[in-house]
């Protein structure tokens, strides 16, 4: 053999090709009901204009969001039949405990049913009027929990996290200077926690480095503060680290997982993302104090300790999917798939979130739709137009997500981006190929498209539930 021949013959299977293949083949299918542009121009009118008041069988490629929208895996629907539905002690749980603490060996695992419970749980116990909590880019729901509590929520991420061109491997890292600064500013007895979102969902998917994670920690040593992570999507995020980072390549991701889960001291998780499952989450901590409050809120709201929330079966699911999604090849493809529907679109001129993120492309409506001031929603306009063209369901992340304060005044948010979240192991590429031709279709009409005005929206977490109408 030549030397290259031997070189190639040791690279992972999709490094040596250009097609993405998918390292999975399907096992049970589900239809694509294909709709018209007038039957979808009705859907819209029912739904307000609102994509999450569709129905999803109106929706021809559901790009709203990764979360609990992947596919489980055959282990992972054999692993259901194992569930053990016993109220206390289950053998699920131990099976869920053991998986979770194999990558994040905190003392306290506490099953929650999704992200936002362990969110809700963690900063009743922790948050409150007068304290401020500060993280690279708090997600909605991490917000909406902490400002419910009377705490504030602030955002210290990079400069560059905020400029959707700019280029840097680790986007979603923590200014250290501003987190710094923040800390002596409202006193470190004002501040419970210090939370690291990784990766930056807000902030367009992207990753935060080990080099980064070692210098929030050292800030919280110096002021004697918990680091929490905010860790739904963990696997992809050591992924980067694996690709980007000096000195990680070869290291198993496993391995990288628990450095980060070294750093930290506690951690809040949806497993809807990175666990692979449908439904679920935890809370993990070392402080047994603070996990002792946080068990007695459980106990009033989602059930026992050793279910919290969950059925026994997805305690198994949840125990499959942490041991898939560290899968190297899964990674490879999932990074990269992703990458391919970015990289395409930025080809084609459609101004996107660079880097591409690791669980979504995030479009730049702002960019795209300049004759729409962000007062008049432009991310929402280009949702819509994305919806009523090619049936694709994206998700507005800008201001209609976040330009509504607390104290009910309206400003636009940082960004006004459309968010194509990319379920886990869901679609194939060549729905992606669809995707790819309705975006740079819509691109084109960009000149024609309308802003919309609020007609009718609730106090918090308004894009949920908002009605709007064109201008
Ligand atoms: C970064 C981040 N944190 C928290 C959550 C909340 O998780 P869940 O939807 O399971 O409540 C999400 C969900 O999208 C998220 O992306």
């Amino acid at each position: 053999m030549t030397t290259r021949a031997v070189a190639e013959a040791m690279l992972p299977a999709m490094d040596r090709w250009h097609t993405i293949i998918e390292p999975f083949r399907i096992h049970s299918v589900e239809p694509i009901r294909l709709t018209t542009v007038e039957e979808r121009e009705r859907a819209l009118e029912a739904a307000g204009f609102n994509l999450f008041g569709l129905h999803a069988d109106d929706v021809l490629i559901d790009l709203l969001t990764d979360s609990g929208t992947g596919a489980m895996s055959r282990d992972q629907w054999a692993a259901i039949q194992h569930g053990d539905e016993s109220y206390a002690g289950s053998p699920s749980f131990y099976r869920f405990l053991e998986a979770v603490q194999a990558l994040f060996p905190f003392r306290h695992v506490i099953p929650t049913h999704q992200g936002r419970a362990a969110e809700k749980i963690l900063f009743s116990a922790i948050g409150g009027p007068g304290r401020t909590i500060p993280n690279n880019t708090h997600f909605d729901t991490t917000r909406a929990n902490v400002e419910a509590t009377g705490a504030e929520a602030v955002d210290c991420v990079i400069p560059e996290g905020l400029v959707p061109s700019t280029l840097h491997p680790f986007k979603g890292n923590m200014d250290l200077a501003a987190l710094e600064a923040l800390i002596r500013e409202r006193g470190a007895e004002n501040v419970p926690a210090v939370f690291v979102t990784i990766t930056n969902n807000s902030g367009g998917g992207q990753p935060v480095s080990l080099a980064n994670l070692r210098g929030v920690r050292a800030i919280c040593d110096r002021f004697g503060l918990p680091l929490f992570l905010d860790a739904c999507r963990f696997a992809e995020n050591a992924w980067f680290i694996h690709e980007r980072e000096d000195g990680q390549a070869a290291r198993p991701i496993p391995d990288i997982v628990r450095e980060i889960a070294s750093l930290a001291d506690g951690m809040t998780m949806s497993a809807k993302k990175d666990g692979l499952a449908n439904i679920g989450g935890w809370l993990a901590m070392d402080d047994d104090g603070l996990a002792e409050r946080c068990r007695t809120l459980l106990i009033l709201t989602e059930g026992f300790p050793t279910y919290g929330g969950l059925a026994g079966r997805d305690l198994e699911a949840i125990a499959q999917g942490l041991e898939e999604v560290v899968d190297e090849d899964y990674l490879r493809y999932r990074i990269r798939s992703t990458a391919y529907l970015g990289e395409a679109l930025d080809e084609a001129g459609v101004p996107v979130v660079l880097p591409i993120g690791g669980h979504a492309v995030y479009l730049d409506a702002r960019a795209l739709l300049p004759h729409i001031p962000p007062l008049a929603y432009p991310g929402q306009a280009l949702a819509v137009a994305l919806y009523r063209e090619g049936g694709i369901r994206g998700c507005e992340i800008g201001t209609v997500m976040f330009g509504r304060h607390p104290d009910g005044t309206e400003a636009p948010a940082a960004m006004d981006l459309v968010r194509l979240a990319i379920p886990r192991r869901t679609y194939t590429q060549s729905h992606i190929d669809y995707a790819i031709e309705v975006v740079r279709h819509v691109a084109t009409l960009a000149p024609e498209l309308r802003g919309f005005r609020i007609e009718d929206e609730p106090a918090a977490l308004r894009h949920f539930t908002a009605r709007f109408a064109p201008l």
